[in-house]
This record gives C-alpha cells, sequence and structure tokens, in this order.
C-alpha cells in the first residue's frame, strides 16, 4: 500500500528508521546484548574467514559488512561478487564459513555459489529479507533481515538493514570471541542514534531535491568517491543512480581520481564527495577540490566534525564504521530524484527485475 506516496522507493527510503529499531527490537535485549543463536555464533567463532559472497547492492553491504567483522569480531572476511566466485574460486582458509547476503533470497548467482560449497562441506549463513526464500531454506543458518516487503527494484532499506544485521553479527561474534573491540561498542545505543539521524535526512528530502536538480538535472554521467567504508557508499550509490536515473555513474576510491578517472573530468561534471572518516577526510577533500579545478560540479556531503563551510550537506557525527548507514539516505534521494525529474518510473527501471533468477 503506497499510501500518500508516489513510488515504493520513496516509501522505503523512509522506513529505513524503523527498520533499525525492528532489528534493535529483534535481535538484542534491554541490556543491548545481541542474541543469535548458540549454534549460529559457535559456527562463525570456529571459522578462520568469512566469506561474503553476493550481488549488486547486496554486494557492496557485504563489502561493509567484511570490514565490520574484521574490525569488532577480529575475524579476516572479505566480499566477493557471486557471478565471479561460482567459477574462479580463490584459494580458501582452512576453514571457511559462506555468508550470503540476499534481499529476495532467489538470486541465482549466490544459488550456484551455495550448492557449490555445500558441496565442498563448508558451513553457509543466508541473511535475507524473505525467510521463506531458497536461499534461507538451503543454508546451514539464516537471519532475517526484517525490512519488511521491498517492493521497488532500486533496493534502499534492504541495503541499511543488511549492514545494520552484520553489524550485530560483528558484535556477538566478537563479544563471544572475548574481543575487546566488541565488548566496549554499544551497538544498540548507535543504532538507535543512526535511527535518529536516518530520520534528519530524510526530513531534508527538499534540500536533496535541490542538490539533485543543481547537479543531475541534465548530466549524462557523474562520479561518487570516498575512501574506506565512504567508498564502499561510493559504489552503491553510483548504482542507485544509474539503476533508475541512467546516467552513467561510478563510484570510486578518491585517491584513484588522479589515476586515471580524473581525464573524465569536464565542465560541470557532477562529482559527490562523501566524507565521514576523520583518517581520510582531508584526502577526499584534497581529491574534490582537484576535481572542481577541472571544472566539476562537486557537492560535498560530511559530517558534523569534518564539515567545513560550503559543504552541501551536514550529517550528525556518528561511528564512522557505521557511517554508511547514514551517508547511503542522501544518495539514494538524490538517485530518487534524478529519476523523478526526469520522468522515469522509478520503481520499474527497464531491463531490470526485482529478483534475478537466472545466472
Ligand atoms: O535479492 P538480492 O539482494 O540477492 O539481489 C541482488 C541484486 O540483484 C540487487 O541488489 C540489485 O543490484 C538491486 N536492483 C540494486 O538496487
Amino acid at each position: 500500500d503506497l499510501g500518500t506516496y508516489p513510488f515504493h522507493m520513496l516509501k522505503e527510503i523512509d522506513e529505513q528508521p524503523v527498520v533499525m529499531r525492528r532489528l534493535l527490537a529483534a535481535y538484542t535485549d534491554e541490556n543491548g546484548t545481541v542474541n543469535l543463536s548458540a549454534e549460529l555464533t559457535q559456527a562463525l567463532a570456529a571459522a578462520d574467514r568469512l566469506y561474503f559472497v553476493a550481488a549488486g547492492t547486496s554486494y557492496h553491504a557485504s563489502l561493509v559488512g567484511a570490514a565490520l567483522m574484521e574490525e569488532y569480531a577480529h575475524m579476516p572476511a572479505s566480499a566477493y561478487l557471486a557471478s565471479e566466485f561460482g567459477y574462479h574460486q580463490p584459494l580458501l582458509a582452512g576453514k571457511p564459513m559462506f555468508v550470503f547476503l540476499t534481499q529476495s533470497g532467489e538470486t541465482a548467482d549466490i544459488r550456484q555459489v551455495l550448492v557449490k560449497v555445500k558441496a565442498q562441506g563448508f558451513p553457509t549463513l543466508t541473511i535475507t529479507n524473505v525467510p521463506t526464500s531458497t536461499l534461507a531454506r538451503e543454508a546451514d543458518y539464516a537471519l532475517n533481515l526484517h525490512a519488511g516487503p521491498e517492493i521497488a527494484v532500486a533496493s534502499t532499506k534492504a541495503y541499511t538493514a543488511q549492514v545494520a544485521t552484520t553489524a550485530l553479527v560483528a558484535k556477538a561474534l566478537g563479544v563471544a570471541k572475548h574481543v575487546q573491540a566488541a565488548a566496549d561498542w554499544n551497538l544498540a545505543h548507535e543504532l538507535g542514534l543512526i535511527a535518529a539521524t536516518q530520520q534528519t535526512l530524510v526530513d531534508a528530502k527538499d534540500t536533496v531535491h535541490e542538490l539533485a536538480k543543481s547537479a543531475l538535472a541534465t548530466t549524462r554521467n557523474a562520479f561518487y568517491i570516498g575512501r574506506g567504508l565512504d567508498y564502499y557508499v561510493a559504489l552503491e550509490a553510483a548504482l542507485k543512480l544509474k539503476e533508475i536515473s541512467y546516467v552513467q555513474a561510478e563510484g570510486f576510491a578518491a585517491g584513484e581520481l588522479k589515476h586515471g578517472t580524473i581525464a573524465l573530468i569536464e565542465n560541470g561534471t557532477p562529482v559527490i564527495a562523501l566524507i565521514s572518516d576523520p583518517v581520510t577526510a582531508a584526502h577526499t577533500r584534497a581529491n574534490a577540490t582537484e576535481a572542481a579545478a577541472r571544472g566539476a560540479h562537486v557537492l560535498r556531503i560530511a559530517t558534523r566534525s569534518l564539515a567545513e563551510p560550503g559543504d552541501d550537506l551536514v550529517i550528525d557525527d556518528l561511528n564512522p564504521s557505521l557511517a554508511p548507514l547514514a551517508l547511503i539516505v542522501p544518495c539514494q534521494l538524490l538517485a530518487y530524484y534524478a529519476s523523478l525529474d526526469r520522468g522515469y518510473d522509478v520503481d520499474r527501471p527497464r531491463n531490470l527485475a526485482k529478483s534475478v533468477t537466472v545466472e
């Protein structure tokens, strides 16, 4: 039911704070302890490397999820594209465990990996929005994303649910492994703050719409830049823009700009700089300035303590490790308005299906 919304995508963007709170209710108790089954926690702890395997937006969430596993659970982890992994399996660790992030639970590229690694006897976990899906049923363990039905082809609330759920798993695993960083991490509190921050961002629609009008109205291409987790958000932001507005968009590591891509910058080329990491903020800013010097139309989105006068959007401060949960929201809205203003069917972009059940 769309209610007063013109498109499901906008409704689903708006639902993200509610999804954060739903995940907290589902996975944490009043002390902030994360409740995973003992069997799942033990299986994860018994692994010596986690392999996230996913596609599209879920792959972008996996990149963040793998980073969270390393930081808070001291568990080596990496993310792979399912369509590549299935045919070019890397040399595996001694005790691998596979984590499949998938909104639909029906993605064929992922299923073929699941079938192959199960045949090799490795443990598997599916994290999905559809608990009755094929991938949920066929994996050893399954976790629910609790995002509620996602109708728009462009994934929004499933992405933030995936990042938040992998954070919850990282916390539980880290605590089980007696990692100090996990014990000290008040994740439940931080996710509550993030829900509030997401709310301020969805309430800033008019501001983001103006930014979309100024930078993206007629452009044929666009670039998103960031470093670390901001880079992973840049990848997802670019996918959002291209799939619903048909603008050729690229997300890339800001430091790579000068290694080739800067040649594409012309007068007015949109470059959206994402700045939420104190360690790299100055470098990303310098890269944005280099682009501006070549004529780029630069938009800067920064967290408050890293913000500078003239930035286009300022986001409440938050744990940089969870920044994607907030940073992606204005990027989703930029893509939404770019598509809307071009008169496209935002929910049903050309050539795309909601769930991709062929390889
Ligand atoms: O259902 P899944 O999460 O496995 O789907 C993976 C991709 O097909 C999906 O994320 C796709 O990239 C979305 N259209 C992105 O918005």
